[in-house]
């Protein structure tokens, strides 16, 4: 290894974290090139003079973010995942000074991050061309006010997508392109509804949705859930009159669970009957592991009641601020009328490069390929929870999703042991902290999906394990 690495006995942070930096810092300016073996624990503590625990400790930081990957006896090396930076030449004299931290390495995804695609899948060399030649391209047209409802092509690519895997018919004057899911509930909140209206929510269900439609001041009736989804009739007894329903069929968030098609067919009744709205959030119905995705709910609407919510999030990237709304064609002039209002369709530049990433065929290739990355990456997950923490966590596996739900035993209380988790730098999440009014059990939810090894999930579990049975501070 061609780099300086001794940390400073004078320094004020503990020698395993100068350490940890320095590594840190050699990876990150290409000191150190992905794939590059590092030295043993063994080797780097006699070469420094320090103890095997310290760089032991450094390593395991390192390996928990994915900077390191270790591979048994075939040594522990730069994670190749990373992208090239360009090698430097060593031959600088003067002190490094050390620059600001940059707004991306301070927002670093932790592991375990619910939410989140494999950044380290997400072609980018391809992402960049398509952008370069729309800008190499750029018109005088381009600089102009985009269309407020958002891309012609973006929406037709959607319309075929849609048709295809989703069952969902539609034209692309139906759809209307947002920044994000939350924004498609504003636009659907200005549409359609009223301050105070009432509306159906899942109990468990998505907090940042909840806190979105409160703060539109709309009145949130919670709605229990079980191993069907949501259930209607207790929707039916609690606010037959709520004017929408707000529902996660593919999978349920957080718990993962599908609408059954008896209570598909039951919530449409009850729109229908009562001329309510049904919003479906649609969030991450491509990623199914059993069997090809569930068609949209979307796809059963005959009368026109529900509003289908997508976003690119999840099959793209969250950076992207990308999302669409449907809605059915008796509705397509409020909905305009609000979207040249209140604008929310992200950059015309990002749909441009969407639209030509559907259209060339990539979308599909890209999704083929996550499906199979992220059916091994559960695996391994799941595999790692079973082995470190044997009954105290019991995996419930469902047919898709971007993260995994371990049950632990009712006495156990989850929020205390996902705060220790967090405070060991772990983004576990208490599944009860999803729930409002219905117990729905003691759980942890745990992203998966940037857990590039069965040894990488095998740390992580370990570093979980070690966190929650530290006693509270
Ligand atoms: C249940 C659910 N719906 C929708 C979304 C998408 O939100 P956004 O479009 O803001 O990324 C998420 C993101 O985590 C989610 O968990």
């Amino acid at each position: 290894m061609r780099v300086q690495l001794a940390p400073m006995r004078d320094q004020a942070a503990p020698i395993y974290l100068q350490l940890y930096q320095r590594l840190r810092e050699a990876i990150a300016d290409g000191r150190l090139q992905p794939g590059e073996r590092v030295p043993s624990v063994r080797a780097l503590a006699s070469e420094l003079n320090l103890a095997r625990g310290t760089v032991e400790a450094a390593y395991q930081l390192l390996v928990g973010e994915g900077y390191l990957l270790p591979r048994g006896p075939a040594g522990t090396v730069v994670s190749p995942q990373l992208p090239q930076s360009p090698p430097s030449t060593g031959v600088s004299t003067k002190p490094r000074t050390r620059s600001a931290p940059s707004e991306r390495s301070l927002r670093e995804a932790l592991p375990f991050q619910l939410g989140l695609p494999a950044l380290d899948a997400f072609p980018r060399k391809l992402w960049s061309r398509l952008g370069a030649r729309h800008l190499r391209q750029l018109a005088s047209a381009d600089l102009d006010y985009p269309d407020a409802q958002g891309l012609y092509a973006l929406r037709s690519s959607l319309v075929r997508y849609l048709g295809v895997s989703r069952g969902i018919a539609c034209e692309p004057q139906q759809v209307f392109i947002t920044s994000s899911y939350r924004s498609s509930l504003l636009l659907i909140r200005q549409a359609l509804l009223q301050a105070g209206d009432a509306c159906w929510f899942e109990d468990p269900g998505y907090f940042k949705a909840r806190e979105a439609l409160e703060g539109a001041d709309l009145q949130l009736i919670p709605v229990p859930v079980d191993d069907q989804g949501l259930r209607v009739d207790d929707g039916r007894k609690l606010a037959a009159n709520a004017r929408c329903a707000l529902v996660t069929p593919s999978h349920q968030s957080p718990l993962g669970v599908s609408l059954s098609l008896p209570r598909r067919l039951a919530l449409l009744d009850w729109a229908q009957a009562s001329q309510a709205w049904i919003v479906e959030d649609d969030y991450d119905s491509e990623y199914r592991y059993v069997g090809p995705p569930l068609p949209a709910l979307k796809s059963l609407d005959h009368h026109g009641r529900v509003l289908y919510c997508g976003t690119f999030s999840k099959v793209l990237f969250p950076g992207l601020r990308l999302a669409y709304l449907v809605v059915p064609p008796a509705q397509v002039e409020r909905f305009t009328a609000c979207a040249r209002i209140f604008d929310h369709a992200g950059p015309a530049l990002s749909q441009a490069i969407t639209a030509d990433f559907l259209d060339q065929g990539h979308f599909a290739r890209h999704l083929k390929r996550m499906r199979t990355l992220y059916a091994e990456r559960r695996d391994f997950l799941a595999k790692a929870l079973e082995q470190v923490f044997g009954a105290r966590l019991r995996v419930e596996l469902q047919a898709g999703g971007i993260h995994l739900l371990a049950r632990l035993n009712e006495s156990e209380d989850d929020s205390a042991l996902a705060a220790r988790a967090q405070g060991a730098g772990l983004a576990v999440m208490a599944l009860s902290q999803w729930a409002r009014k219905y117990p729905c059990g003691s759980g942890l939810l745990l992203g998966f999906t940037n857990i590039a090894s069965a040894e990488q999930a095998l740390h992580l579990a370990r570093r979980l394990a070690k966190a929650l049975d530290q006693e509270a501070r």
